[in-house]
């Protein structure tokens, strides 16, 4: 069954069940600088999860695009994704465990066809916090699964939250026995040894935790997450995601363009390509810090894996026109990106390419270094530096450190990558953290100022200066939009005066629903617009702004302060960026 008919038949099979299907969000989460990627289906769907009403009603599925990149140095092997797609359904203060594990093992066993025998469970062995969750293997035995494969575990393996706070909650996860000979007699599902693989994820969502620890929610919530490709690979009884046909056509085209034979290059290529196609499709640039970083180094480790194939970079268009062939029927939104995508990967590449030239002298220098020496061991802080700096990987170092007759302390260096890539753990640990629950007044205030800015742009500057990004902390807001050309001091001038005489009007800020046609009817503004589901939220200020938003705002604008830009400088080609802050008067 190919990816595409297994979530068809997901959506259908929730649609039939009372759920309504909304869209993914996209990969870079509106307005939430604190997150790197949208990294579940859940995390969209926060506010719902705590209590917000949503639009469309108590049961919801969808298919979520999701970047994780906590294992990017772990891609190559044959399970590892760093984009990879996850269906979901999620029951608001609706249905619980009973219905949610029933419709789970239905949709396995009836609508995908697997054998009842080939299912595992696991269910939360209970602690201080929370009871053991008799409830769910109870229902696992009623529907079908014998005693003897239903696992309890505790909080490591059977306990779900996104990050440090949030809603959380145990879970019961779903095991597809691959039949291959267990490791040990204690082999059981939490093993790794790749006889059993995790298919599904039903959370049982009723606690929220915070520093203060857990208390419980409003709502009895349940968030299922099960992971496409892994499940395409399963039901094509395949050994890993790279043999089904979402990486065939690239798999191949690079077996055939290749020099040298590495199945692992292979591998990188394909994933960091189609993640990196994604990312861009959704609006993200290649740049030195957070997510345009994770974009940098997806593009240039995949460059680096082109050398060792020893293809032609030149084939990079060629290779991005097979992926986007070949996704565009799962992802619509490809085909108009495809432009976009093709620069942003190729003037990647150029700048890549100088970098290696730089990298390459570097080195030089650095041999020169060591000949005035006795020692003919290049020290790992070095071979750290040349990949840090320029790129380089270590194996390279290696191979021309060799050539000239040297060493490298390929130990040393993987020290200090380890540290490194510690660090960058906690760093994207931390940013996931703040993500969910940081709602601040200074965070809402800039949202709206946001939207008041992106209004005097259309006025000042042009109508089609449409929103393309924005970021906001507490201290100031960043906003993109295309424009093709610097502001001048009166544009800005003058567009930092609108905004400041519409903050002195006082103008109310008003939430209306309503059908996303008539909402773009009525002019209203919109980022994505195949973000949004058919009925929508309307945020109006006065009569100057209507912009489809899931909020929150103030109520007025007489709560914003002073709006001043502080910088207007441009973010890519065609998009500017202006940074401004709010002063409190
Ligand atoms: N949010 C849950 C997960 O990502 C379903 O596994």
């Amino acid at each position: 069954m190919k990816a595409i008919e297994i979530r068809n038949k997901y959506l259908n099979f929730f649609k039939k069940h009372g759920h309504s299907v909304i869209p993914s969000a996209p990969l870079i989460p509106e307005n939430d600088p604190s997150v790197l990627f949208t990294t579940a289906g859940m995390q969209p769907l926060v506010p719902y999860l705590l209590g917000e009403k949503h639009p469309e009603g108590t049961r919801l599925t969808d298919y979520q695009k999701c970047v994780r990149t906590n294992d990017i140095d772990e891609v190559g092997d044959n399970r590892h994704l760093t984009y990879f797609e996850m269906l979901g359904n999620w029951s608001l203060g609706d249905y619980f465990k009973e219905e949610s594990i029933s419709m789970s093992f239905e949709f396995l066993t009836k609508e995908l066809g697997i054998p009842a025998e080939k299912l595992s469970v696991t269910c939360f062995a209970g602690d201080a916090n929370c009871p053991r969750d008799d409830v769910s293997a109870e229902v696992w035995k009623k529907v079908g699964i014998p005693e003897e494969r239903i696992y309890f575990y505790g909080k490591d393996d059977n306990w779900w939250i996104a990050g440090e706070e949030g809603p959380c909650g145990p879970d019961t996860e779903m095991f597809y026995d691959t039949g291959k000979p267990a490791c040990s007699k204690d082999c059981q599902p939490s093993c790794d040894c790749g006889k059993y693989v995790e298919i599904w994820n039903n959370v049982f969502m009723e606690y929220f935790k915070d520093k203060n620890g857990y208390t419980k929610l409003a709502q009895r919530n349940v968030d299922t997450g099960l992971g496409l490709e892994r499940m395409s690979m399963l039901l094509q009884g395949k050994e890993t995601p790279f043999d089904t046909e979402l990486f065939k056509p690239i798999m191949e085209k690079l077996e055939q363009l290749q020099k040298q034979d590495y199945i692992e290059s292979r591998r990188i290529v394909a994933e960091h390509l189609r993640s990196s196609i994604m990312i861009i499709s959704d609006g993200g640039r290649p740049s030195n810090i957070d997510r345009g970083y994770v974009l940098r180094r997806l593009i240039r480790r995949m460059i680096r894996h082109l050398n060792k194939l020893q293809i032609n970079l030149d084939e990079l268009s060629t290779l991005i026109d097979i992926n986007v062939d070949n996704l565009k029927d799962m992802y619509p939104e490809l085909e108009n990106n495809r432009h976009t995508i093709k620069n942003v990967i190729l003037e990647e590449k150029d700048k890549f390419v100088k970098t290696l030239t730089n990298g390459e002298k570097e080195f030089e220098k650095e041999i020169k270094k060591l000949q005035e020496t006795s020692s003919n061991k290049i020290v790992g802080e070095v071979v750290f530096r040349l990949y840090d700096t320029y790129g380089f990987p270590p194996e390279v170092t290696k191979e021309l450190a060799s050539e000239h007759g040297y060493e490298v302390d390929l130990k040393q260096f993987d020290e200090l990558f380890k540290k490194h890539q510690e660090k960058s753990r906690q760093g994207s640990e931390q940013k996931f953290k703040g993500g969910l629950a940081e709602q601040t007044d200074e965070t809402i205030a800039y949202h709206t100022a946001t939207h008041l800015l992106n209004a005097a742009l259309k006025q000042i500057v042009g109508k089609d200066a449409h929103q393309r990004g924005s970021n906001i902390t507490s201290e100031r807001m960043r906003f993109d939009f295309n424009c093709d050309h610097k502001l001048t001091d009166e544009e800005k001038k003058a567009v930092e005066d609108l905004v400041n005489q519409w903050i002195k009007d006082g103008l109310e800020v008003t939430k209306q629903e309503m059908k996303k046609e008539d909402a773009l009817k009525s002019g209203a503004e919109c980022m994505f617009i195949e973000k949004y589901p058919d009925i929508v939220t309307v945020y109006s200020i006065g009569n100057v702004s209507k912009e489809l938003c899931g909020g929150p705002h103030v109520s007025n604008t007489n709560q914003l302060g002073t709006f001043k830009i502080i910088k207007e400088e441009s973010s890519s080609s065609g998009i500017r960026r202006i940074k401004a802050i709010l002063q409190k008067d």
